[in-house]
């Protein structure tokens, strides 16, 4: 299936007529990227050459038919892979226990927490309950804190978009807000799903579907995906890691002077944020673009979806330790959970290194009062008239200021490469992840395999999603704690080598886990770029 630019083009990217899907072209961009990679690992100021290629990579995407093309079979999804490697997924993510890993190391591993037992508008009785786990009971896994749901109720109230095509013919696409019930098995250790309802409210026609409902089982599961993307793309991704580090991108321009102890450390992990951010803005979430198409939802609902993630994370309580904890996910009950185990490896070594890097620099609480541009900085990132950031406290002592830089470096490498990198691996291969619903939820359990079909996306936009992808998923520039030389002076040399120790042994405990877990390569230390900035 060749993407086409015929017909009713539409014109996404500026200073283009029209524009095809190339996946050499997409390909040879990886390339310079992983080329200009190696410059910045040299130290030579390479931002301006990223932008460059990510520049050429938009004009590699694709564009829509004129009509909508339906798959013939799963198949024609496996064939768009032509230059570009399929991933592993498409072989294993029917497997349910691959489709619970997604909620502990997928593209959006922060939808899941703890509960006592299921809320009253998704009534999972026992029987639903023993047609995962006949040899345990739903009560006993809620009093023993075994039982977890993802709900996604935020996309209940939200309108679902089309795709135009030609002669006005709008191809309908839908939203789902479903609630998914996972339990930890009392023997195994094992995370699994238990029970699905697609909608919000129980009713006759949206039962609630278990592993005993074949086709119709395998549908609800891919609802979930799909608003897990729905979810993942504008709040957890865009809001929550790109937007959310804007405003502190600015007021560390505007408010601290290039020679502040802060800001030589937190410049590293700001860069190119605010140029990606833009591209994203006029680009990606822009009417027309990319989102807008692929997402299930309208481009306005993404937005306001993205708008309101900003708003609501509250940077006190998202403190990586404070927000697992939060969730009810921070204890040895969820024995593994990838994300969580490999990322607070890193929050911790962030923090030994900002915190000695800060001894240096600030020796009382009252440094830290006194010191007129942190507290300039800080005010303009919260404040009404700028960045609008909530949730933080009063900077009135070192323990807070460590904090606030753990978490502002945290989010601008080791919590985007989380919801950034496996853009690739999970969310390129349809039947896996789309971002975007075609057909009603199932409404009993007699769906069939055309019904399957029926709920992924046509060729076009599959394969536009495929490449976004692999554009967004590939590029890596930078490493975290490989700073430029003379970044720092001498005297922070000791602690600066002591965190590249630290990152290092991570990247081994990290390999050394994979061997007894479902491999979970995303945070690999070579994975994790410095800053924000694709
Ligand atoms: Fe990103």
């Amino acid at each position: 299936m060749a993407a086409s630019c015929c017909g009713q083009a539409l014109h996404i990217f500026c200073n283009m007529e029209t524009y095809v899907g190339d996946q050499a072209e997409l390909k040879a961009v990886s390339e310079e990227a992983k080329m200009v990679h190696r410059l910045a690992a040299q130290g030579a100021a390479a931002i301006k050459e990223v932008a460059m290629v990510i520049s050429k990579g938009v004009n590699a995407l694709a564009s829509i038919d004129d009509e909508s093309i339906r798959p013939a079979s799963l198949d024609d999804y496996s064939k768009l892979f032509t230059e570009l490697q399929i991933p592993p997924i498409h072989k294993d993510y029917q497997d349910d226990a691959i489709f619970a890993n997604m909620r502990l190391a997928g593209p959006n591993p922060v939808m899941i927490e703890q509960i006592g037992s299921p809320p009253r508008h998704f009534p999972v009785t026992e029987a639903h309950y023993r047609a995962s786990i006949p040899e345990d009971s739903m009560e006993a896994a809620g009093k023993e804190g075994r039982l977890y749901l993802a709900d996604y109720v935020q996309l209940a109230t939200h309108q679902a978009g089309f795709i135009p095509r030609a002669k006005g013919k709008n191809e309908q696409k839908y939203v789902y807000a479903p609630l998914a019930l996972f339990a930890v098995h009392k023997t195994t250790g094992e995370f699994l799903p238990i029970a699905i309802q697609c909608k919000q409210t129980p009713a006759n026609d949206n039962p609630i579907f278990t592993p005993k409902d074949g086709t119709s089982w395998l549908i609800a599961k891919t609802t979930v995906e799909i608003a897990d993307g729905c979810v993942h793309e504008p709040c957890t991704h865009l809001g929550r890691t790109h937007f959310y580090l804007d405003p502190f991108c600015v007021a560390m321009h505007r408010q601290l002077a290039h020679r502040h102890p802060l800001f030589m450390l937190l410049s590293p992990h700001f860069e190119g944020t605010l140029f990606i951010n833009y591209q994203a803005h006029a680009h990606l979430v822009s009417e027309g673009g990319p989102v807008d198409l692929l997402m299930s939802q309208t481009i306005g609902a993404s937005l306001d979806a993205s708008a309101s993630s900003v708003e609501t994370y509250l940077f006190d309580e998202q403190l990586l330790p404070r927000a697992l904890k939060n969730r009810r996910v921070d204890t040895d009950t969820l024995s593994t959970y990838a994300y969580r185990d490999d990322a607070l490896l890193y929050w911790n070594a962030i923090y030994d290194w900002v915190s000695e890097y800060v001894a240096i620099h600030y020796k009382t609480d009252a440094d830290v009062v006194k010191d007129n541009e942190l507290q300039a900085f800080i005010h303009e990132a919260t404040s009404k008239e700028g960045g609008r950031i909530n949730g933080m406290s009063e900077m009135n002592s070192i323990s807070y200021l460590n904090e606030v830089m753990t978490m502002l470096i945290y989010t601008g490498s080791v919590q985007h490469a989380t919801v950034n990198f496996p853009q690739w691996n999970y969310m390129s291969y349809m039947p896996n992840l789309s971002l975007g619903g075609y057909s009603p939820p199932p409404t009993s359990s007699d769906a069939t395999e055309q019904d399957f079909l029926n709920i992924l996306p046509p060729m076009d936009m599959s394969q536009l999603q495929m490449n976004v992808a692999y554009l967004l998923g590939t590029i890596h520039y930078t490493e975290l704690s490989k700073y430029a030389d003379k970044q720092f002076p001498p005297e922070e040399d000791e602690a600066l080598k002591k965190f590249q120790a630290r990152i290092k042994h991570i990247g081994s405990t990290i390999e050394e886990r994979n061997k007894t877990r479902i491999p979970y390569p995303i945070l690999l230390p070579n994975g994790i770029p410095q800053s924000i900035n694709i």
